[in-house]
């Protein structure tokens, strides 16, 4: 496939083939841990084997064109690298173009322009977190071309403070976080109060983690999204009245069933119910599955849904459709959906030899309830962004 990409560089900007870098980040999907990493509570993603490849070559002006192989209809797309301005005809290139201009601002040089073909293998706006991975990809390529002096952590958050700034979504640091510091078979358990992390081996022995796409597009994820952290800081900012705490998943359950009253709207009373009770989810989760309890961590991811369903209300018609039908599949250890929410994918925990009636059943149930065709992966988790060495040719 490399060999492939790099033909294509050349076909569309020309050149020799024996000049151009490569380089990968995965996609993310996150096991249990949903809507805290901006609560400042613990997450609990993983890497992908399928992601963004980019092939990038350095030029001898200040000229930056960018081409996606996904989106082939808007041909290459060209600007300076003195005139990074977001762009809504540039679409998908402002993404790349955020993190190249957050370089910038932290005064990285960038001394030349450059080519880049991309080519992403996420399916898109599926909630897997295909434009964080197109930003820490551009970060890796920018780092090795113009050698920088940046380590994968200051890359991560230089890739948020792009989707912030630049494209306007106020996300937290957990996709970026997955993309950039993901390591084969192994979930991230991260603090994203602190930052710290621990990895942790995902062992299913005879089962797989099935992804299971509801293909509804995220139509109301962004503006939802800034909604529901509005909601958190509200009900955080009524807690500060009586309790010296910085964010919500400061609190143990024990301590919030304590306070809660201090919330006087009942809606964000729920929503910091989820945060709070979600953040002691993911640690209980995280320990069950190092104890080999696979079982145990499958019926907390089930609450995880439950609760992002009821209280939270980031779910909908289409992945609680999809949940549910898993649940009552033979061999399903845990469902819940994943990400933003909204639309986009769901996680599951499947024996290995129920898959095929897993998706049979639920491929069903899904299309006769809701009209849309559902789309599985069987996934592996894979290895962090990275150059790609040309021995992988
Ligand atoms: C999106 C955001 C993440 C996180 C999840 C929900 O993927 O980019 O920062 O908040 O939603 O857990």
């Amino acid at each position: 496939m490399l060999k492939a990409l790099k033909n294509e560089f050349v076909n569309v900007f020309g050149g020799s083939i024996n000049d151009v870098s490569s380089y990968f980040a995965p996609g993310r999907v996150n096991l249990i841990g949903e809507h805290i990493d901006y609560n400042g509570g613990h997450v609990f993603p993983c890497a992908l084997s399928v992601g963004t490849y980019a092939i990038a070559r350095k030029r001898n002006d200040n000229i930056l064109r960018l081409y996606s192989k996904n989106f082939t209809e808007m041909n290459v797309i060209e600007t300076s690298i003195k005139d990074l301005s977001y762009d809504k005809r540039h679409d998908w290139s402002n993404y790349p173009k955020g993190v190249i201009y957050m370089l910038q601002q932290e005064g990285y040089s960038i001394t030349s322009g450059f080519d880049v073909l991309f080519f992403g293998n996420i399916p898109n706006g599926a909630g897997l977190s295909s434009s964080a991975s197109i930003e820490v990809v551009t970060a890796v390529l920018l780092k090795d071309l113009f050698s920088l002096q940046i380590g994968m952590i200051d890359m991560v958050k230089l890739s948020q403070r792009a989707e912030n700034e630049f494209i306007g979504v106020n996300c937290g640091i957990m996709d970026q976080f997955a993309i950039g510091m993901g390591k084969q078979d192994q979930a991230i358990l991260l603090d994203c109060d602190t930052l710290d992390y621990q990895y942790s081996p995902i062992k299913l022995n005879n089962m797989s983690l099935v992804i299971a796409n509801t293909n509804k597009k995220r139509g109301l994820a962004d503006s939802k999204y800034n909604e529901r952290r509005n909601e958190c800081e509200r009900a955080l900012s009524q807690l500060q009245q009586e309790l010296s705490i910085a964010s919500l998943c400061q609190l143990t359950p024990a301590q919030f069933d304590q306070s809660k009253h201090l919330i006087s709207n009942e809606v964000d009373r729920r929503r910091a119910k989820h945060a709070v009770y979600e953040n002691e989810r993911t640690m209980q989760a995280v320990k069950k599955l190092q104890n080999g309890d696979i079982a145990a961590f499958g019926q907390l991811m089930n609450q995880s849904h439950i609760s992002l369903r009821d209280d939270y209300e980031v779910s909908g018609f289409e992945l609680d459709t999809m949940v549910e039908a898993a649940w009552k599949q033979d061999g399903v250890i845990g469902a819940r959906m994943t990400g933003a929410g909204f639309g986009g994918c769901a996680v599951c925990i499947v024996e290995n030899n129920k898959i095929e009636s897993f998706i049979a059943n639920v491929s069903k149930e899904y299309t006769l309830k809701t009209k849309l065709e559902a789309d599985f992966y069987v996934v592996e988790v894979g290895e962090g962004a990275r150059k790609l060495e040309e021995v992988l040719l």
